[in-house]
């Protein structure tokens, strides 16, 4: 096939540069531009990354046009209504599906390790018992690096590897279930090894020493499907962190905890809880009306949460698969007559039917039918974020195992476009006189 290859043409000079294009499997092309430097001695300005292709990954693939998400080329429908969140995980990680007999392995050597090392347990007491239960997870997930440390393993092996992520895909979930605990003041409950992945983390979540926590088959469904649902979603911002964090050669557990904390901002991890605070916003079904009209108007900044999003212009296939779970477990415990799953229900009907939203294709995402999943499961909203982290982490550690077998990986070190000062003389202390006002100057302390 002919070589394809773009030129760029210097106005300034006629000066004309040519660079490759290459051709994934499926996706849009990508200009090869590594040498752009080295050849034009300018750099390429992208603050937020939306033209900018960081890497070649084999593991997931979006186009937002068509609503198709596939990993490892299976679409995530099928992933959802035919597999679980463990064969996800091997699959996310090895390629494939496992067979059963690797299968019951990869089960085997997940529920061997989901029990914590009894120290990390004291790390939990160090923190003030209101703290949002993200801020306990950035800690103990990045502790974890103290237990699995450069002295006895070595990342970079095959073996190395191997720990990190069966004990992050382990771990994730007890840690995740000891925060919500330490958050409510009850005793840690220990993971069951008879349990499955979805259960036992229902269990450590629910349980109490003097009650056993029995979920219902709706609500493991539920929690299986969410926790497949968030597994993996390319280069998004808490895996680009986890990989930047990783391209240094840091441990994979700190690069983890690295993760945990990009997600925990509102712009990514945190929109499930704001469907939850716009339901309670919104109050009662009377008042719908007048929020899709507050929605609609351009000169307010209500939206409806858990509508519309950035990729996904048709519609999310995630909230396809979700809504279907979602209406199961409110069906199952009887919450579509409690008022907030009645009010959200209502809201679906009534913003499903409406031209604003056909029009702009503004449907429900997969946040939407998470943040009333998790509600209905008896979560508080600060926890809604944790359990995305537990989902996500194998989506995380799966494409920081593909960058460190990868020949193209260097230490990530983008540029920038310098608008500082260039000459200042310095100048003696008695000399100095501000005319900025120091941005503290007004606190006390
Ligand atoms: N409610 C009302 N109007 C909306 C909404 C909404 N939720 N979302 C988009 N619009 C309107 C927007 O005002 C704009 O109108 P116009 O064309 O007249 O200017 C049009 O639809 C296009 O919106 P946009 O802001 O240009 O779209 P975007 O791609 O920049 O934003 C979004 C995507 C997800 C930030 C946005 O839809 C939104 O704020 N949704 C609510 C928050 C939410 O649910 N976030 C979770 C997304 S899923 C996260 C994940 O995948 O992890």
């Amino acid at each position: 096939m002919k070589k394809q290859s773009v030129i760029i043409i210097d106005k300034r000079n006629g000066k004309q540069y040519e660079f490759d294009i290459k051709s994934g499997s499926s996706g849009p092309d990508v200009v090869d531009l590594t040498s752009f430097y080295s050849k034009t001695g300018m750099f390429l300005y992208d603050p937020g990354f939306s033209s900018t292709a960081s890497c070649s990954s084999e593991i997931t693939f979006i186009d937002g046009e068509n609503g198709l998400l596939l990993h490892r080329g299976y679409k995530i429908e099928d992933l959802a209504e035919k597999s679980d969140y463990p064969e996800v995980c091997y699959l996310l990680l090895n390629g494939e599906l496992p067979s059963r007999e690797n299968k019951i392995k990869f089960i085997n050597i997940l529920t061997h390790h989901t029990m914590l090392h009894e120290q990390i347990l004291r790390f939990y007491s160090g923190f003030r018992r209101d703290s949002h239960p993200m801020a306990v997870m950035v800690g103990i997930v990045g502790a974890l690096s103290s237990f699995y440390s450069e002295k006895t393993y070595d990342f970079s092996s095959k073996e190395g590897k191997w720990v990190a992520i069966s004990r992050l895909l382990a771990k994730l979930p007890t840690m995740a279930a000891m925060a919500y605990k330490y958050s409510l003041g009850q005793p840690f409950i220990y993971p069951k090894n008879e349990l499955n992945y979805s259960e036992n983390f229902l269990h450590m979540l629910f349980s109490t020493p003097g009650q056993e926590y029995i979920p219902t088959k709706a609500s493991i469904d539920a929690m299986d499907k969410l926790l497949i649902l968030h597994a993996d979603h390319e280069q998004n911002a808490s895996t680009s962190t986890v990989k930047i964090a990783g391209s240094s050669g840091a441990n994979p557990f700190a690069c983890v905890a690295a993760g945990v904390a990009s997600l925990w901002g509102p712009a990514h991890g945190g929109a499930n809880e704001s469907v939850i605070r716009m339901l309670n916003l919104i109050e009662k079904e009377e008042n719908i009306k007048k929020y899709i009209l507050k929605a609609k108007d351009k000169n307010d900044p209500f939206r409806l949460m858990g509508f519309g999003h950035r990729v996904y212009k048709n519609y999310d296939p995630r909230a396809n698969v979700l809504r279907k779970y979602c209406h199961n477990l409110l069906k199952e415990i009887d919450s579509f007559n409690i008022p907030l799953f009645r009010l959200a229900n209502k809201l679906e009907e009534i913003a499903l039917n409406d031209s604003y939203f056909i029009k702009k294709k503004l449907y429900p995402n997969v946040d939407f039918y998470s943040g009333i999943i998790l509600k209905a499961l008896g979560l508080p909203e600060s926890m809604f974020t944790v359990i995305f982290a537990v989902a996500r982490t194998v989506g995380w550690i799966s494409q920081w195992k593909e960058m460190t077998e990868s020949t193209e990986t260097k230490i990530n070190r983008p540029r920038q476009l310098y608008n500082g000062n260039t000459k200042k003389e310095f100048v003696e202390i008695n000399k100095r006189k501000n005319k900025k006002e120091f941005f503290l100057s007004e606190l006390k302390n």
